[in-house]
């Protein structure tokens, strides 16, 4: 592929924190996207993993429409309803506990991490220190980048937050440093996402779990990416026979909303106080009912199980290209979250799926990240295989 579809700098006044590829969306629905040429995209990034049902979902679509001639926004002083309603319908789908709102990733993570800490205060514990992974992502927000394990994205930030470990991802041999280690709690993704779409170990993580239970370790969860049907069940955690303390969670939580939220259980939520922790627009009556519609929708149709059976459909199709083509190294993940990883470079790749009007991304330099909506068809599965089995065929990669 030449470099003509490289990624643009272009004249704008957008500040360029994204390296952008040449292309402006303007449309979306279902599985597609379109751009203002009126060129049709088949959307297997899901806005990275935020549009899982589709883009503009009709009952998420009726219910925000009856929303924005009801109120917008009132603040966090008075109940919201569609508020309530979702931290309940998130409680009775996952554990016990209590459910924070904001807007959006990051924000959930540096809610869970003053949880964390505020809960270690309340119960004497001496080490305010999180350990996480290597590889992993867990935001941009300063709190947040520190706990990511990941030195390139930190470079030029210093001073990160202190109190934070990163210990390696999937190693039994860091288990048992973690054995002897001073801290409050552990936070981990269940399929590193940015990190490279590398699910944990089953039978790590339990290890893991039962460990946090010995030493009084609070275990924590980014769901962010894995969360909302994208694994195959709605948390992904349920696939690991583990019950995490807290959850972060937003990407597909609000079909394209910004929203974010925590969940913990009773015992650690009560670490949070009137004045504790807040946000202007978190949980607002707009992004709620979002999250509300969506999360109904995917309960209520089974959604995540659809995504189980495509997964292993389209992880399936995958491995049959591997057969074929030894550009491809590697199929990996978990539901509709999956990585193929080349010998040469996934953005190379992405750029001719995106000539053939295909939306995929990286997830490192050597991972194509496929995210399609968990509502995809059979057909629309079909034809993105199809493409990328082509362009491997013509091998210019
Ligand atoms: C696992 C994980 N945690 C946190 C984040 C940060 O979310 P946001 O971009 O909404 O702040 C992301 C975003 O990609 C993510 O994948």
């Amino acid at each position: 592929m030449s470099n003509q579809m490289n990624v643009t700098v272009d004249q704008t006044s957008v500040m360029k924190t994204y390296a952008r590829f040449p292309v402006t969306m303007v449309k979306g629905k279902g599985s597609y996207i379109w751009d203002d040429k009126e060129d049709k995209y088949l959307d297997f990034t899901s806005g990275i993993a935020t549009c899982n049902l589709g883009h503009v979902p009709d009952y998420v679509h009726e219910k925000v429409q009856e929303q924005l001639s009801l109120l917008w926004h009132c603040s966090n002083l008075y109940h919201i309803p569609s508020q309530e309603k979702l931290a309940q319908l998130l409680i009775e789908n996952s554990f016990d506990g209590q459910v924070f709102f904001c807007n959006s990733g990051t924000e959930a993570n540096e809610a869970l991490i003053k949880l964390a800490r505020k809960h270690a205060e309340m119960s004497g514990k001496d080490s305010r220190k999180i350990i996480t992974f290597k590889q992993s992502f867990h935001g941009r927000t300063l709190a947040a980048l520190s706990a990511t394990g990941q030195e390139k994205l930190q470079q030029g930030f210093a001073p990160l937050v202190e109190g934070f470990q990163h210990l390696e991802f999937n190693s039994f041999e860091a288990l048992k440093e973690l054995e002897n280690m001073d801290a409050c709690g552990v936070l981990l993704e269940l399929v590193q996402g940015e990190g490279g779409v590398i699910p944990a170990n089953k039978e790590w993580v339990l290890k893991l779990a039962e460990l946090c239970k010995k030493n009084d370790l609070l275990l924590m969860l980014d769901e962010i990416q894995t969360g909302m049907g994208r694994t195959g069940t709605l948390f992904a955690y349920q696939q690991y026979n583990i019950v995490p303390d807290i959850v972060s969670l937003a990407k597909g939580l609000g079909s394209g909303f910004p929203i974010g939220a925590l969940i913990a259980s009773n015992e650690v939520a009560k670490a949070f106080e009137p004045g504790s922790h807040g946000s202007t627009f978190g949980g607002n009556p707009l992004a709620t009912s979002a999250g509300l519609a969506t999360v109904q929708y995917l309960v209520e149709n089974e959604i995540p199980k659809d995504a189980q059976q495509l997964g292993i459909y389209l992880f399936g199709k995958l491995e049959d290209l591997q057969k074929e083509y030894p550009q491809i190294k590697e199929v990996r993940g978990l539901g509709l979250l999956l990585g193929v990883v080349f010998e040469g470079s996934a953005l190379d790749v992405v750029k001719q799926l995106l000539a053939e009007k295909v939306l995929t991304l990286t997830a490192g330099k050597h991972v194509l990240r496929i995210l399609p909506p968990l509502t995809a068809s059979i057909e629309e599965v079909d034809l993105f295989v199809k493409t990328l089995g082509d362009i491997l065929a013509s091998g210019n990669n």
